[in-house]
């Protein structure tokens, strides 16, 4: 759980690739953690190098609003130093593999704060499709942002 706040703490602090603009504490993330479980609409994939936590990606709760449940928002960070590696792909793709076998969901959208390259071709690699623009949709650092939502019909 500490390296999973680092993972996450480390891109509130020094980028706008997520919007959250507060660290997160270790029991932040222990309730965060209780939202997951291993075939359920919410999971939780850690991808791992030599014994040591180097990234995740997650499906989350899209909209509070409850018809949107079918509908989950999906997240990936890896600490800063294994980007570039195929890491990301390969813990996102296992966490899409998962989803399209959960009868609860339906549609995996993913949000992309422009611009992030590497972000932009994991999504369009693993079979997102470009579902629309939130023009200047966040306030990071004193400037507006972009935001980019990525579809996935996860088959179905
Ligand atoms: C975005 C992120 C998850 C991608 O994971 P990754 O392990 O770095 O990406 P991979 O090595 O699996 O590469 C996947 C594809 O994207 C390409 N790619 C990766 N980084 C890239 C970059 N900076 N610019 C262009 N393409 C890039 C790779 O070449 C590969 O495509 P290919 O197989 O056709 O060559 C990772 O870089 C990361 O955690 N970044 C910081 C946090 C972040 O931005 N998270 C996403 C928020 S929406």
């Amino acid at each position: 759980m500490p390296a999973l706040r680092d993972i996450i703490n480390y891109y509130i602090t020094h980028s706008v690739v997520t919007f959250e603009m507060v660290e997160m504490s270790l029991e932040n993330r222990q309730t965060w953690f209780t939202q997951f479980t291993n075939n359920g609409r919410h999971q939780l994939m850690v991808a791992e190098t030599n014994g040591e936590i180097v990234g995740y990606a997650a499906s989350l709760r899209f909209l509070l609003r409850p018809a949107y449940a079918p509908s989950v928002m999906t997240s990936i960070y890896l600490r800063k130093d294994q980007v570039g590696k195929g890491i990301g792909e390969n813990v996102y793709s296992t966490l899409l593999e998962n989803l399209k076998n959960v009868e609860g969901v339906h549609r995996a959208y993913g949000l992309v704060v422009l611009p992030n390259s590497g972000s932009e071709k994991l999504h369009e690699k693993l079979g997102f499709q470009v579902a629309g623009l939130l023009h200047e949709g966040g306030y990071k650092f004193g400037k507006y942002h972009d935001v980019r939502i990525y579809e996935h019909r996860l088959g179905k």
